[in-house]
């Protein structure tokens, strides 16, 4: 796998999971762009040193990098850099963060709109500045990066849960609108040691669940070989899985519909036995065509 040619940009690149993509992507060939803009766990400050010092060790290996220590809300900033560098933007990984947990009731409107605006805002404004290279060059990768706090929810997690899940709903009506010009969007929901994790996992855990173990597939979304788009894929301590929607067959009611009737009915509507996947919206919407059919032949 080479990425002659290719320049990707990380987001939050200068630790953890960031690092170990923009290492990974260099070591491949890849001009990088190393965003990182040095905030602490719960994002305050910042910092140019890792970021630089990322880029230090790309260069030092004869590889070739440039830092960006902007925050991801100046997303085209960091498109400029990768343009003004190397003129042009190949792959994106959406990566930077930081977390805020506190228990909902507790939760200020600062703790909530501090994590939307940079894991959802950032990548947003970050995608809507390489959008157009990506679309003239009929070429480009996005990887965002979610969390099992959103898929599954998690406790203290309010505010990261909702932009993790939400930037999956980005990827998948990307992934639609890029598919033409051969932009492929895909999340994945890593799980990794990092400065993140310090205080959740132990010293054995953190040698088992390397970032390294998850950059792979990361490296492989974003390569010309890979045909996924607008898939979610789970990966963590060298375990890789992708992840979709399943539906219950349900239950099409007929006339009048009252509480008592979804009430008498509920054990059907959640059977899962014989469960429908639905790919798309097409597909998603089909039982309401065969329920509206129905009522129609019956009138
Ligand atoms: P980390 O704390 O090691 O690295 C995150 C980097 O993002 C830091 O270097 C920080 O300075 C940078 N950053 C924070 N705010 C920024 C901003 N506004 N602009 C640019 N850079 C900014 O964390 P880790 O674990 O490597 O996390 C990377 C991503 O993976 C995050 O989005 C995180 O939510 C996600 N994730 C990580 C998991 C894990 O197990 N480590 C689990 C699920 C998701």
């Amino acid at each position: 796998m080479s990425f002659e040619g290719k320049v990707a940009l990380i987001t939050g690149a200068g630790n953890g999971l960031g690092k170990s993509h923009a290492l990974m992507f260099a070591g491949l060939g890849a001009r990088v762009v190393v965003n990182d803009y040095g905030t602490t766990v719960q994002g305050a400050g910042a910092d140019k040193s890792p970021a630089e010092a990322v880029v230090d060790e790309i260069t030092g290996k004869g590889g070739e990098a440039v830092a960006n220590t902007d925050s991801v809300e100046s997303g085209a900033r960091l498109v400029e850099t990768a343009m003004d560098a190397f003129g042009r933007l190949d792959i994106v990984v959406n990566n930077a963060g930081f977390l805020r947990d506190i228990s909902f009731h507790k939760m200020r409107e600062t703790d909530w709109f501090d994590i939307i605006n940079v894991h959802l805002n950032g990548a947003f404004k970050v995608n809507r500045a390489a959008w157009p290279y990506m679309r003239e060059q009929n070429f480009g990768r996005i990887v965002n990066t979610a969390s099992a706090a959103g898929i599954y929810g998690n406790f203290g997690q309010v505010n990261y849960s909702s932009a993790k899940l939400a930037l999956h709903g980005m990827t998948q009506a990307l992934a639609i609108e890029g598919q033409k010009r051969n932009i492929f969007v895909n999340t994945i929901a890593p799980a990794a040691a990092s400065r993140l994790t310090d205080t959740v996992i132990s010293r054995e855990q953190t040698a088992a669940l390397r970032p390294e173990l998850v950059s792979p597939l990361v490296g492989y979304l974003c390569s010309e070989e890979s045909s996924q788009t607008g898939g979610l894929f789970e990966a963590g301590a060298g375990w890789f899985g992708k992840l979709r929607w399943e539906r219950s067959r349900g239950v099409t009611l007929k006339g009048e519909i009252k509480v008592e009737d979804i009430a008498a009915n509920i054990d059907r509507i959640t059977d899962f036995s014989n469960a429908m996947h639905p790919q798309n919206i097409a597909e998603a919407f089909a039982p309401f065509g065969e329920a509206m059919g129905a009522a129609v032949s019956e009138r």
